[in-house]
């Protein structure tokens, strides 16, 4: 039955819960993912689909993972199974709590590789290394760090140790103190930044341009000539990792989330606040990959040898861009530690295991996992593990680019797909109404009740036939 606490623990208001939900949404993905990815799918009209999913599908998806979370206050597998049951549903439905437990697992795989590489960025910037150097020099320092397996392994095994303490101690004690600081410190730092792109690199107009100005002929005939659904899917997949909705983790957040809190107000901050960081971050960066005659489509290394470019030529840049780097890694631990504590809270649950045993076995196993991210950047850049899969998108990748695309692209909006039918048709009435509150906001209510019911499932499923080449 509904309960009013989680056996978890609570956040204490909703104020702290909007910051930890956006401590999750906002991470690596704003910062890292989507300025790199943006680039190397022509800016604009790519920038566009993002912002779109975002609010016709990413939100309604958010406020169904609250919802259900919040009335079944365990971990997304068990609340799946409670929600289900008290709506008179099979308990299959909880499937897709199973498959959020996967998809966080490889997800987070990487996701600790690529902080590491934010991490060794802090004592890089500190040591004056960037400090007037050429942007061959900056290319230099990036292609060395993740050409080193060793160097990789000791900050990804750092990261990862981090979030195996603070999730081992339970979310909220370290979390709420991280994301009330750290956060809005991570906010002033980026803004300053594009404050400094805006009149240091003479190339702000450029960069604007390139973000603001959608060309649908670069989405859609990236190599121009054949057509490709490939980027819009991107979007998509994007919107949704950058939201961390599609596997449960905010499902998990919402299990801690106090009655009486409006749903759809709450979402739509989140979501707000998680664009605008992504935006900012594009703003930031591309007038110095303008100013620097570097490319836009240089792919993940692109946040890593643009930024120092800028830290390099301001004053006490060394300091700044320590501080920046050290932003980022907090706001990568407060989104991977939404991406274990849904299975961690689930074996606590089941198995009546210690909470800091499970993580260390979890958190243990996402390490393994994170090997095959290490080495696709040196020894094994050169393989292709779905090499034979020619003519897919498959062919071309590493492990890397595989866990990444299989979980963005596939992973997430099939999760998100079944999150949105469940809540448009299947839930209990009851339920829905007492959580998304019909009496007081009918209005919201309503639009999310459409979105979920016909826009984002038919959103989803397009956007996927596209990739696969239908429309073609
Ligand atoms: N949203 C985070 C980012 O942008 C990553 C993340 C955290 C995530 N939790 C998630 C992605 C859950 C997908 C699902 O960096």
């Amino acid at each position: 039955m509904s309960n009013n606490v989680s056996a978890h623990g609570m956040w204490s208001s909703r104020w702290v819960f909007i910051l930890a939900a956006t401590g999750s949404a906002v991470g690596i993905g704003n910062i890292w993912k989507f300025p790199y990815v943006a680039g190397e799918n022509g800016g604009g009209a790519f920038v566009l689909v993002y912002l779109a999913c975002i609010a016709l599908i990413g939100i309604p998806v958010m406020m169904s993972e609250i919802m259900i979370g919040r009335h079944g206050r365990q971990s997304p597998i068990n609340t799946m199974l409670a929600v289900a049951r008290d709506s008179g549903r099979s308990s299959l439905w909880s499937l897709i709590g199973w498959m959020g437990v996967v998809a966080g697992f490889l997800i987070l795989s990487y996701y600790s590789v690529i902080a590491g590489w934010a991490m060794a960025y802090i004592p890089y910037s500190m040591s004056g290394m960037f400090t007037d150097a050429s942007p061959e020099a900056i290319g230099n320092i990036f292609n060395n760090l993740v050409g080193n397996v060793w160097l990789l392994l000791m900050w990804h095994t750092i990261f990862m140790g981090v979030v195996i303490f603070v999730i081992a101690r339970g979310v909220q004690n370290g979390l709420e103190k991280a994301v009330k600081l750290l956060m809005p410190a991570l906010f002033i730092l980026l803004f300053a930044m594009v404050v400094y792109a805006a009149f240091a690199t003479g190339q702000f107009a450029a960069g604007l341009k390139f973000l603001f100005t959608p060309d649908f002929g670069k989405l859609f005939y990236p190599d121009g000539t054949n057509f490709s659904g490939q980027g819009v899917l991107t979007a998509m997949g994007l919107a949704f990792f950058s939201l961390s909705i599609g596997m449960g983790a905010i499902m998990m957040y919402g299990a801690y989330l106090p009655k009486g809190a409006s749903v759809s107000s709450t979402a739509i901050t989140i979501a707000g606040a998680d664009s605008l960081v992504a935006i900012l971050a594009g703003m930031a960066i591309f007038p110095i990959v303008f100013a620097n005659g570097l490319s836009p489509g240089q792919g993940p290394g692109l946040v890593f040898q643009t930024l120092p470019i800028a830290f390099g030529q301001m004053p006490g840049g060394a300091f700044w861009g320590a501080l920046f780097f050290l932003l980022l890694v907090f706001a990568a631990w407060t989104s991977a530690f939404s991406l274990l504590e849904p299975v961690v809270a689930w074996l606590v649950e089941n198995r009546g295991m210690k909470r800091s045993v499970t993580a260390f076995l979890c958190g243990g196993a996402t390490w393994l996992l994170g090997l095959l991210t290490v080495f696709s950047f040196n020894i094994w850049a050169d393989v292709r593990p779905l090499g034979f899969l020619t003519d897919t998108v498959f062919a071309g990748q590493t492990f890397f680019d595989f866990i990444d695309y299989v979980t963005q692209n596939v992973m997430l909006p099939i999760g998100g797909l079944f999150i949105v039918m469940f809540a448009a048709w299947f839930i209990a009435r009851g339920i829905r109404d007492e959580e998304l509150d019909v009496t007081n906001e009918p209005l919201m209510f309503n639009i999310w009740l459409f979105l979920v019911r016909y826009v984002a499932p038919v959103g989803i499923i397009l956007v996927t036939l596209n990739a696969i080449g239908l429309f073609a």
